[in-house]
């Protein structure tokens, strides 16, 4: 029977992540090569399930998110799994059904756990190997920080140098349970963001003169991050990830015209988790990224307060918050969407 004629069905789960040193900026658009690395925490209870099934007769992939089509995702979706179907020899369309346990209306990124789960899914359903680098370097394809979401606990995305992207892909530094740490999303402007990653990117690199110097800087951030990581020294690692998450964001406002991501709430959520730190003495540090949301990243002892105090910061909407944990793992098609 031609592998062509049957239909071909797998489901994965994949979790979020959030960078602590920012991935912004591409050495190569079309393959979706990174100017630079990045490092990630992965996220436990932020999840997509997904389940792909190939199938004779489809005249076109068949994009639905959280029970709706998708247009504006089904050509990226499209075009990552026709890496895959040619990695597979097949030719068959695909029937891809997507939910995120997360409230997509929360402006939160969808994109890094939704296209890690897709490559694991649509591997699986093709007979593709189980090969941890390749599924990554797929993911990246569809979205950079997709490619980080694979692995669990703290994860590493290598820039690379080669022409063809085979040396970018992501891989494990360290286990959630080598240091357990919590995150607290306080969500203040729902409903998604006005520019995406991928256009905001090329606007920084053709018009921000911050630009080759914030991508110039991200080796040294990155082994400072590891350094902390490696001593579990929460103080170096907060200091480093919000000297990333700022200047990352400082080279978006200087864009032309500029890209400003925060609103006063922003601000206000970044100032409250300032004030926990230095004045009450908890251990906390926020990221942002190509959103207004702020994300706080504490010790699990300090976690309630951290929650109670951005939740009454004028302007948070919602409180999400979650431990670390595991990477991106097949599951049986009926848990999946
Ligand atoms: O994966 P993308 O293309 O959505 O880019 C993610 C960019 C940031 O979220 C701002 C930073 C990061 O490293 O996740």
């Amino acid at each position: 029977m031609s592998p062509d004629s049957r239909t071909l069905r797998a489901a994965a789960e994949a979790p979020a992540n959030i960078a602590l040193v920012k991935y912004w900026g591409k050495r190569d658009p079309a393959l979706n090569l990174p100017a630079a690395g990045s490092l990630s925490l992965t996220l436990a209870a932020l999840r997509t399930r997904t389940s792909v099934s190939f199938e004779p007769g489809l005249e076109a992939d068949h994009f639905t998110l959280d029970g709706r089509l998708d247009a504006a995702a089904a050509a990226r979706v499209s075009a990552c799994l026709d890496l895959l179907r040619g990695a597979a020899g097949c030719r068959l369309r695909a029937r891809v059904s997507s939910r995120n346990n997360f409230p997509t209306a929360a402006g939160l990124a969808s994109s890094a756990s939704g296209f890690a789960a897709l490559v694991v899914a649509a591997a699986a359903a093709l007979g593709l190997p189980d090969d941890p680098r390749q599924l990554s370097r797929w993911a990246r394809r569809g979205s950079g920080s997709a490619a980080r979401s694979l692995h669990g606990g703290f994860v590493l995305m290598h820039a690379g140098s080669r022409a063809d992207g085979r040396d970018a892909f992501a891989e494990q530094l360290a286990p959630a349970a080598h240091w357990p740490l919590e995150l607290v999303i306080a969500v203040v402007e729902p409903g998604p963001k006005a520019i995406g990653s991928r256009a905001g990117m090329a606007h920084g690199a053709a018009t921000s003169p911050f630009h080759a110097a914030w991508v110039d800087s991200v080796a040294a951030d990155l082994a400072a991050a590891r350094a902390a990581i490696a001593a579990r020294d929460f103080a170096a690692l907060a200091a480093v990830s919000e000297h990333s998450c700022l200047k990352m964001h400082a080279s978006m406002m200087a864009s032309r015209p500029p890209l400003l991501y925060w609103t006063p709430a922003t601000l206000a959520c970044t100032e409250r988790v300032r004030a926990l730190r230095e004045d009450d003495g908890r251990e906390v540090f926020f990221t942002i990224d190509a959103g207004p949301q702020v994300k706080a990243v504490c010790r699990p002892a300090d976690a309630a307060a951290v929650r109670a105090a951005l939740a009454a910061v004028p302007g948070v909407h919602a409180v999400l918050h979650s431990p670390l944990g595991a990477g991106a793992r097949r599951v049986e098609p009926a848990q999946a969407a």
